[in-house]
């Protein structure tokens, strides 16, 4: 907007205001002030980049690209809501639909490969290993895995499964903490849970509560 208009506007509009409060009654003269003013903003509106882009858009285009906007907008909202979530887990939610889909994502990249696409583990992996080099076990209930908390799962993908067995046994569980965040970690616990029967869950819970010292 030009500042010879902004200025003639201004100029316009005081003159209008002393007049409606001067006790000046030509109100018709008024009455055409205020539709010269009004005729300068839209002018001023259509003159500027919105404006043009609006009008050469057309009724439908104008439809069409307040849609667009309106889905852009959803979509970052919903995404910048979905990063706040993954980013700030500290826990095993397996009720939370975002997290475990994040933690469904991160398990296809990093997991699937030894663990399998249904969590099944590799064959074999209830033999007999003194040694270790044991294959990756199934994750969704078919092995034991309900004797470990859910902190023990965060830590056994976090440190990888060496720091917890004898030194005698080699265990081929590697460690996550370069590749993926604990909040990733929470994501991928939320996951596998989230795979488990009810009835895994509930005896998960049974063993917690009898390693938890009484109160
Ligand atoms: C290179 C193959 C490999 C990859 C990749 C791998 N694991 Fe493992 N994982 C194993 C093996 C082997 C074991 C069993 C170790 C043992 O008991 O000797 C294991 C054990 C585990 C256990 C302990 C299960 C139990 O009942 O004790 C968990 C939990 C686990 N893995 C989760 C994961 C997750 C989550 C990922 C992906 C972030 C992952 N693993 C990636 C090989 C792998």
């Amino acid at each position: 907007m030009s500042r010879t208009h902004d200025e003639r506007r201004s100029r316009r509009l005081a003159r209008m205001r002393a007049r409606a409060f001067g006790g000046d009654r030509r109100s018709d003269r008024l009455l055409r002030e205020i539709v010269d003013a009004a005729e300068d903003e839209i002018e001023a509106a259509e003159s500027g980049l919105a404006g043009r882009v609006s009008r050469k858009l057309g009724p439908k285009g104008r439809f069409l690209a307040f849609a667009i906007l309106i889905g852009v907008m959803i979509t970052t909202a919903s995404i910048y809501y979905e990063r706040r979530v993954v980013e700030t887990a500290v826990r095993a939610d397996w009720q939370d639909p975002v997290l475990v889909s994040e933690g469904r994502a991160l398990y296809r990249d990093n997991c699937a490969f030894c663990h399998g696409d249904a969590l099944e583990g590799q064959s074999g992996w209830d033999g007999d290993f003194p040694r270790g080099h044991r294959p990756a076990l199934p994750l969704d209930g078919t092995a034991p895995i309900w004797r470990l908390s859910d902190d023990d799962i965060f830590d056994v993908i976090k440190y990888g499964g060496q720091p917890f067995s004898p030194r005698s046994y080699k265990n081929d569980m590697p460690g996550f903490e370069m590749q993926i965040p604990d909040a990733g970690i929470w994501a991928l616990v939320a996951f596998i849970k989230s795979r488990w029967s009810e009835e895994t869950r509930d005896r998960q819970e049974e063993e917690a509560a009898m390693r938890r010292p009484p109160e």
